[in-house]
């Protein structure tokens, strides 16, 4: 077995929105860099693997103004979600930060002004459409309008997703903010550009020096054809995010800081524990960088920011890796299939171990999607993992700990050895299809070996010799090289299935799963009673986590599926019964008083007739209307509602008043035909 010198190497993978719930999608990058980090730590390599929750831009600015709170409180709760899943799954950063810190500022700051000192950085005038209510820029994302092409209504500001056409958002019939509902007006704004043409002889190079996947490389050609355009690093207040040094409100937009994140993570983490940042980062690093991203995010990685590390004179990367997305059943993720599976809702009913197994079957270093079959899914668990791996063990353990007081047997004969051998001479070729991310063709080497494994077993029947006189040596053998073949298997998977290679270890009465530790079998060694380590997937346990996915789901992402998905609308609340529907009584109320809350930004006291009584109760409507306004007007109540006292008073049912917010609350206008008291149906 060869011993390579010790490798420092930092890993990354994408930075999750501090916005939205991790899924399976994501769960495709953070298995798949979690498998190499752990691989790279037990081949001994000095590796570390960071993260950070993607904190800043507008919509996590407004999805923290919708729900009441600062971005900071809303980030900090994404933050902890987010950790407690990815702990879930055993992904083991060493290091789990937010863009949203004082290094990222730092190290964003640094950057860009290393670019201003160098010229790379120019100042122009665009024209942006302005939400005259919000009083805000409007992202293309946050504009809704008429698709000029194809006529489809309430497209996005840059793209149809009915023709397929792209477009700027001035191009949109009929354009409304969809923060406001208000019609955007177009306005003009400086914003500053990173000049990454100034990069491009260096960016065609290093776009073909073995950085890139092919596919990737050639798809970058095609963009180096259509020219390099200036990048656009800036975005107006209001804006979640961090000033520009030597600007006055205006904030580096969320993809300047977003990769910086990486730097910053590490940062952090070299504070925590004295490792050297200067040797990771410094432009003549011999430290070795990887990026695990999504494809759709290439751009973003393999131009932007290898130019700006170049620009600013810090090391640029090894190697990024992309993969595809992921489908269910073949079709992308879909809410009303309940195949959009949060990470928490699959936790809820599987070990995380076997979607870590059946990720890893199916990885490779391409940029394929890659599938989840639910049926396969169960099938290949439970062929694989329990009937093959796990079996070789529970076939075994038994007869050790019985017959021979937990002792393995002190020596074996030649063929043992040889057997013994040839699974531990398969550990390079096995080792070498990891470092190239082959995962899926290494667990078939593996389970081949599995495989094997059992044969032994079945030809040397343990369960026979057992019942016979004079055969205890041939029996010892039998389930001591049984044994030893099962430690090296679960080696050779460790990094796919921590959990049960930590539960094996405890079993196997083993310190170290390290790579090179194998080398020789365990010799006169004491095991303890087997535990089983893994038990069978039940299809019954799949179909409730796609039941629950069905009424967990928030409505915003129940169509497109990418690994990376960045919400920004609120979600659907859980699903109720048609009984629990009919529990309410709706009705008509006749606004007889209103007046404002001074203590309250968003509230008026309202006083409602409902026909046999009068009713007191707190309305957020304060931003659409004048209290004034509101006298005389109809709406309907939730009359039913149990009194919830509030800081100003009693609150004795709810308002309903439908609209995107702001000033678009719609009130009822007094109509012949609805009278106070009246039960809406
Ligand atoms: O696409 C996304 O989900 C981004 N939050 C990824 C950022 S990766 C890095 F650049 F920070
Ligand atoms: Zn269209």
């Amino acid at each position: 077995m060869t011993q390579t010198a010790s490798r420092k190497i930092l890993i990354t993978s994408a930075l999750p929105y501090a916005n939205g719930p991790i899924h399976l999608g994501h769960l495709v990058e953070y298995i798949q860099t979690d498998i190499w980090s752990r691989f790279q730590k037990m081949r001994g390599n000095e590796c570390y693997y960071v993260c950070a929750d993607d904190a800043h831009g507008t919509p996590i600015m407004l999805r923290a103004q919708a729900e009441g709170i600062t971005p900071e409180e809303l980030i900090a709760r994404v933050s902890e979600e987010h950790q407690r899943d990815f702990a879930g799954f055993n992904i083991a950063f060493d290091h789990y930060h937010s863009t949203h810190s004082p290094e990222n500022r730092h190290f964003a700051s640094y950057i860009y002004e290393q670019l201003k000192a160098k010229g790379h950085i120019s100042r122009k005038t665009i024209t942006q459409f302005y939400d005259p209510e919000k009083q805000m820029f409007l992202p293309d994302r946050f504009i809704k309008g008429t698709c000029p092409k194809c006529k489809a209504e309430d497209q996005y500001g840059d793209n149809c997703e009915v023709c397929g056409a792209t477009y700027s958002p001035t191009e949109l019939l009929n354009p409304k903010s969809a923060v406001s509902g208000a019609t955007p007006v177009e306005k003009e704004t400086d914003h500053l550009f990173f000049e990454l043409d100034h990069f491009g002889d260096m960016l065609k190079e290093w776009t073909h020096k073995g950085h890139l996947q092919t596919q990737i490389a050639n798809k970058l050609d095609e963009w180096f054809e259509s020219g390099l355009r200036g990048w656009d690093i800036s975005r107006d207040a209001p804006y979640f995010g961090f000033e520009i040094p030597g600007e006055k409100d205006k904030f580096f937009y969320v993809w300047l800081d977003a990769p910086v994140g990486y730097m910053a993570s590490f940062k952090a983490f070299c504070d925590k524990t004295g490792v050297n940042f200067d040797d990771f980062w410094k432009k003549d690093s011999d430290a070795e960088l990887y990026h695990f991203i999504g494809k759709d995010i290439i751009y973003f990685h393999a131009l932007f920011w290898p130019a700006m590390l170049s620009g600013a004179d810090f090391r640029t990367p090894n190697a990024i890796f992309a993969h595809g997305f992921l489908t269910v059943d073949g079709q992308k993720m879909s809410k009303s299939r309940g195949t959009f599976i949060m990470a928490k809702t699959y936790l809820d009913h599987l070990n995380p171990e076997y979607l870590r197994y059946y990720f890893a079957a199916k990885l490779n270093s391409r940029i394929d999607d890659l599938d989840l079959n639910l049926e396969d899914f169960v099938q290949r668990v439970n062929s694989d993992l329990v009937g093959k791996v796990v079996n070789i063990a529970s076939r075994c353990a038994g007869f050790v700990v019985k017959k021979f007081d937990g002792k393995l047997a002190d020596n074996l004969s030649d063929n043992a050895k040889t057997l013994y051998q040839s699974f531990v001479a398969e550990s390079e070729m096995i080792a070498s299809l990891y470092e190239k991310r082959e995962y899926g063709q290494a667990m078939r080497e593996i389970m081949a070996l599995a495989d094997r494994a059992n044969e032994y077993i079945d030809e040397t029947a343990p369960w026979v010799l057992a019942k016979q006189e004079g055969k205890e040596a041939e029996l010892h053998e039998s389930v001591s090289v049984g044994i030893n073949l099962f430690r090296v298997l679960l080696t050779y998977l460790a990094p796919v299935l921590p959990e049960t290679a930590e539960k094996a270890l405890g079993f196997l009465q083993l310190n170290t799963l390290d790579w090179n530790a194998i080398e020789s079998p365990l010799i006169g060694h004491t095991i303890q009673k087997f535990q089983p380590l893994m038990t069978r997937v039940e299809m019954d346990a799949v179909e409730k986590m796609i039941d629950d996915s069905k009424q967990n789901m928030p409505a915003a992402q129940a169509q497109a599926a990418p690994a990376t998905v960045n919400s920004d609308i609120d979600p659907i609340a859980p699903e109720i019964t048609f009984d629990d529907f009919a529990k309410l009584d709706f009705r008509i109320a006749k606004i007889v008083n209103a007046e404002a809350v001074p203590e309250a930004d968003k509230l008026l006291k309202l006083t409602l007739d409902i026909g046999l009584e009068q009713r007191q109760v707190f309305a957020g409507i304060k931003s659409a209307y004048q209290p004034e306004e509101l006298v005389g007007k109809l709406t309907v109540m939730v009359a039913n509602l149990a009194p919830r006292k509030m800081r100003f008073g009693m609150s004795e049912g709810m308002v309903l008043a439908a609209g995107p917010g702001g000033k678009d609350l719609f009130i009822l206008n007094p109509d012949e035909g609805a009278q106070p008291g009246m039960r809406v149906k």
